[in-house]
């Protein structure tokens, strides 16, 4: 099988509804930012915090190349690896893409811990929506690149799970 490669913004259901996905699917699961904290052993936000975003990215386009040369397997990806145009070459050369999308109330509901996010906690309450409708804005081009979109606002993850299986058959990329 090819592998299917969920992108989307931060808070729309890349995690859960991949794994679930992997587990209806019987392949591997892969979590990028999972992946790079456990290689680097050290969190994301601290990554940010102690080396900068710029040193983040560099390690997420390595996550990328690597888990791109594998087969059979759901990869979720960081909210902002569609930022790279190389990350999405890679990615789309290993797969079909999928995006995640939900509407702004549902990001800032899912998001809400703080220290998860370092790309939103610079934002301070008031802010939170703001950062996020400017982020969403400067991306929407990017996520549009995908094969096929799944609006998660008002859906539970194996809703999701059973959107994404139905794509999947239509494209071929499964049978069963
Ligand atoms: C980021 C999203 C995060 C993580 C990092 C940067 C972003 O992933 O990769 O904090 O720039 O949107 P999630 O989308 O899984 O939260």
């Amino acid at each position: 099988m090819k592998n299917v490669v969920l992108i989307g913004f931060m808070g729309t259901g890349k995690t859960s509804s991949g794994r679930m996905l992997a587990q209806k699917l019987g392949c591997a699961f892969i979590d990028l930012d999972q992946k790079i904290e456990k290689d680097q052993g050290c969190s994301i936000p601290k990554i940010f915090a102690t080396q900068g975003e710029a040193a983040f990215r560099a390690l997420e386009h390595q996550a990328v190349l690597e888990v791109a040369g594998r087969r059979n397997a759901v990869i979720s990806t960081g909210g902002g690896t569609v930022k790279d145009p190389a990350n999405m070459e890679a990615l789309r050369a290993s797969g079909v893409i999928v995006c995640l999308r939900a509407d702004v109330d549902a990001i800032l509901e899912r998001t809400q811990t703080r220290g998860d996010r370092p790309v939103l906690d610079g934002a301070d309450a008031g802010d939170r929506r703001a950062a996020i409708e400017q982020l969403l804005a400067e991306r929407a081009s990017l996520y549009a690149e995908a094969d096929c979109v799944v609006d998660t606002s008002t859906l539970s993850p194996l809703q999701v799970v059973e959107k994404i299986l139905r794509y999947l058959r239509s494209r071929g990329v499964i049978h069963a």
